[in-house]
């Protein structure tokens, strides 16, 4: 089922965008242009509001170029991004080797380590991202940072199953150096944050010493029982794109 109005806005025209709208497109269209080759037959679509952008530059590298590909999404909104851009749905079970995937980030440290799952996706993200050939981050420069947990402070996203919720909340506070992990709750509070996959997500902030070595903590969450992923990718990304303010783009 997928709605026939989008849920997910068209990017905001040109003429009318923030500074920080104009950021995230211009790290998009970058990686897009330098990552997007003609012959990619199959293309990964992260989530987030970045993303939007990388769909309005690939639909702008015309119908036929886009005419033999597929569009593999990692969520609910990116398959409605796809759907509603005119391009082929495609589904990882039919092409688990993927060309390229590009996709946003909470926050990228010096070694291309980042945190995902700001909007609860890094499960399926993870998945579409470990398919691909080659995997790619887009942001703004507010995301460009030296170590994980530096402006994104609700922490790392670790999506659990229901029933496990409450021990991997106490495991976080009491052994894994997390005192301030907490279920994310939906707007209004009216209730925890589902989801796409039917689960949980626990929000858990890091010091910065911890973030030396994210790869450490990420192991030691994904092998409490309960946690189906955790939204720390350590060495997955080839490269990192940053729009700036001035209208540079740092790459990582
Ligand atoms: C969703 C994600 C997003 O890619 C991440 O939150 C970045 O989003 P945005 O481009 O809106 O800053 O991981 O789970």
């Amino acid at each position: 089922y997928l709605p026939t109005k989008p849920l997910l806005k068209s990017p905001i025209p040109a003429g009318v965008l923030s500074t920080i709208e104009k950021s995230k497109q211009l790290a998009a269209w970058t990686a897009v242009d330098r990552h997007i080759k003609p012959t990619y037959r199959v293309i990964g679509i992260g989530s987030g509001s970045t993303v939007p952008y990388v769909v309005e530059r690939i639909v702008m590298q015309g119908d036929e170029a886009n005419e033999n590909r597929v569009f593999i999404p990692t969520g609910f909104q990116s398959k409605e991004l796809i759907v509603s851009s005119g391009l082929s749905l495609g589904d990882v079970d039919q092409y688990p080797e993927i060309d390229v995937t590009i996709d946003g980030a909470d926050e990228v440290d010096l070694e291309l380590n980042c945190i995902k799952g700001g909007g609860a996706c890094h499960l399926r993200e993870k998945v579409i991202a470990e398919a691909a050939n080659t995997f790619i981050l887009v942001a703004d420069y507010r995301k460009n940072v030296d170590f994980l947990c530096t402006n994104f402070k609700s922490g790392v996203p670790i999506e659990v199953v229901p029933f496990a919720y409450a021990k991997v909340l106490h495991n976080l506070h009491s052994a894994l150096g997390s005192p301030s992990a907490t279920l994310r709750m939906a707007v209004a509070k009216a209730g925890p944050v589902v989801t796409d996959n039917g689960n949980f997500v626990i929000d858990a902030p890091f010091s910065h010493e911890a973030m030396q070595d994210p790869y450490k903590i990420m192991a030691r969450i994904k092998m409490l029982t309960g946690v189906v992923e955790v939204g720390l990718f350590c060495h997955m990304a080839q490269a990192a794109y940053f729009g700036n303010v001035d209208g540079s783009v740092t790459v990582k």
